[in-house]
């Protein structure tokens, strides 16, 4: 059986990365695999969240969801804290993964940054909550950007560490799913850096939830280098931020980047530049049509996600007893 567990953290704003770089497939893959998808509330934590911020960005974060066209009914969409199982999980693979596995994380070293010792134990573990979240339902396959590789890498030898540790075939080996176009969009002002829903700059990052106008404003204001535009991928070499741009409307008007060069190739980037504002305000205006429609009634999103993790539970319950009695637990 293929099964899908993927999830997105609710600190803040969705961005255009989140959306290209898997909300988008997940929405193509719902018709092929059975899936899960989760809010990831205890992962957001593992930094500083406010309180009454986060109950809101766990709404905002599932309309967005639904309204970027994720079907409740088929899928399972609910927030990680409503499955206690999930930590169960976490603390046994907090003892079977290795601590030099997690000193290689590179995303704990970008977030920890120079003040390591003032990061919290949660931000460390952070990966072994995310090999949980996907072995608790033996998901098979994890569309994600490209950015989760390594961390998917470790869920993959947790797996396989368990298995042997135990001498047990039980869990199996979860396949990342990541898509050529658009599986790492770059920061608006900078190319060489990751869009993220944490740079100080707003201008860095377009959010599902900037109207037409400021999307206009941030792409005019993009970096950009003096050249025109390649006609050919070949032309990106030295120039992220025309392969990011290019790259930004290949994945909105779903074209190839090869599509793309030879459509604008020669161009100078303004004119590209309005195009591009145009395809990602069709994109995202329906979107945020939904989206406010779904949060004007904030008690029907708490019922999806209830729903959904009634299911999830169902789902986790017998994994998870099998795993108590493969290490050895006790149990009525
Ligand atoms: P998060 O919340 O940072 O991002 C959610 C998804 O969006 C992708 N993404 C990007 N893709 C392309 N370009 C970008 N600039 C960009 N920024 C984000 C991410 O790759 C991700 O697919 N640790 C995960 C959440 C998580 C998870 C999981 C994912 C928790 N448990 C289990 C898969 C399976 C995270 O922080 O994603």
């Amino acid at each position: 059986m293929n099964r899908i567990f993927s999830g997105v953290q609710p600190t803040g704003n969705l961005h255009l990365g989140n959306y290209l770089g898997a909300i988008r497939n997940w929405v193509r893959l719902q018709n092929d695999y059975e899936c899960l998808f989760c809010v990831v509330d205890m992962h957001a934590i593992t930094v500083w969240q406010e309180p009454k911020q986060l109950s809101a960005s766990i709404r905002e974060v599932a309309a967005g969801l639904i309204a970027a066209g994720i079907d409740p009914k088929r899928n399972i969409l609910f927030n990680q804290s409503q499955v206690p199982a999930h930590a169960e999980l976490a603390w046994i693979f907090n003892c079977v993964a290795r601590l030099g596995w997690l000193n290689r994380m590179t995303q704990f070293k970008e977030k920890a940054g120079k003040d390591r010792e003032n990061a919290s134990v949660g931000l460390y573990a952070y990966p072994n909550l995310m090999s949980a979240d996907i072995l608790l339902y033996k998901a098979t396959h994890v569309p994600v950007g490209e950015d989760q590789k390594q961390h998917l890498e470790l869920a993959r030898d947790t797996a396989q560490k368990f298995n042997s540790d135990y001498k047990v075939d039980f869990f199996p080996l979860p396949k990342p799913l990541i898509f050529d176009t658009a599986a790492r969009v770059m920061n608006l002002r900078d190319g060489t850096k990751k869009m993220s829903k944490s740079d100080a700059s707003d201008f860095s990052r377009i959010n599902m939830t900037d109207d037409a106008d400021a999307v206009a404003k941030k792409i005019r204001k993009a970096k950009t280098d003096p050249e025109p535009l390649p006609s050919s991928p070949a032309g990106f070499e030295g120039r992220p931020e025309a392969a990011n741009l290019m790259g930004i409307y290949a994945g909105l008007a779903d074209l190839t980047l090869d599509e793309v060069c030879t459509r604008f190739g020669g161009s100078p980037f303004s004119a590209f530049k309005q195009e591009l504002a145009d395809v990602a305000a069709s994109v995202l205006t329906p979107i945020q049509d939904e989206m406010r429609r779904l949060l004007a009634d904030p008690a029907a999103i708490d019922a999806v996600l209830r729903d959904g993790a009634e299911r999830a539970r169902a789902l986790a319950a017998p994994i998870l007893r099998e795993v108590h009695d493969i290490v050895g637990f006790v149990r009525p």
